[in-house]
Formats: C-alpha cells, structure tokens, sequence
C-alpha cells in the first residue's frame, strides 16, 4: 500500500569481551534510519484491553510507530484496500505517511507505542470523520 512500509532499524547486541549478551539496543537518526526530520516523540501506555485508538488520517503528517514492548495490531487503509500489520519487535517500524487511516488495537498488557512524527502537534493536520478521508482520497 503507497504511504505505508515497515522499516528494518538497526538492531545492534554487541556482546561483552567474555561473550555474554547485553541486550538489544536500536538507534534511531532522522532522515537515516526514518525518512524525515523528527520532530515530535509520543508514546502509548497502558492502554486498557479492548480499547482502540487513532481512527483518523493525516494530511500532511508522516509518522514511525515502534511497538517497544509487548505487541499492539495497527489497521491501515488507504480507502480501497487494507492491511492488518502486528508489531512486536522494537527493532521494527511501521512507516504511515500522509491519508492513511489507522486503527491501533489489541494492546497486549504493558506494550508501549512509540511514535515518531514529521511536524508538531496539529489538530488541523487531522481528518478524524472517515467519510470525509474517503471524499478526500477518491476525488
Ligand atoms: P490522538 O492523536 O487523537 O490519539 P489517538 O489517535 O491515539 O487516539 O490524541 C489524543 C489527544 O492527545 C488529543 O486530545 C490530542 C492530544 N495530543 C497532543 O496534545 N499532542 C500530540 O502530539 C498528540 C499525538 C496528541
């Protein structure tokens, strides 16, 4: 689907000088690792069971989701066909760009959603009412 992708990040677990592990660790730099200039982070905790969120599109917004911990199913739509994506793997991101509709759902106990965005906080940017995403993405 055009504006949506999984990205591969970098998931680095050098070892220590006896051989013994030390965990994962991702690093994440704009327009390297995500393809724009960050400049906004938020993140989901504790989302009870049974809750969904989002149900919007963006304009212009580009964003990268990265389930940290536990796992959470994003529904993506362009308004013809869409995709149910899981995500588990921290070292894993959901790129969504711009007229996509999302739907997160299926929080497991404890995850956490990182989400990293192209602009700030714009309540203008949204289109929460999905007739009016799909007037907008058939005309
Ligand atoms: P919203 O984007 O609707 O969350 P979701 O799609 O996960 O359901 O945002 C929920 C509320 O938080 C809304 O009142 C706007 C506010 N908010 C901010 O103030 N700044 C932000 O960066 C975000 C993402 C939301």
């Amino acid at each position: 689907m055009k504006n949506v992708r999984k990205l591969q990040l970098r998931d680095i677990v050098d070892p220590d000088n006896l051989g013994r592990p030390r965990g994962h660790l991702t690093p994440i730099e704009e327009l390297t690792d995500v393809p724009f200039d960050i400049k906004r982070v938020y993140y989901l905790t504790r989302v009870p069971e049974n809750t969904s969120r989002g149900y919007h599109s963006h304009k212009k917004l580009e964003q990268v989701l990265i389930c940290l911990n536990g796992n959470i199913k994003i529904k993506v739509s362009d308004g013809k066909t869409e995709d149910v994506v899981v995500l588990s793997d921290p070292a894993e991101g959901l790129y969504i760009g711009p007229m996509i509709w999302r739907e997160m759902f299926d929080f497991s106990p404890g995850s956490v959603l990182l989400v990293l965005a192209s602009e700030h906080y714009d309540e203008s940017d949204y289109i929460r009412d999905y007739d009016e995403y799909l007037r907008c993405v058939q005309e």
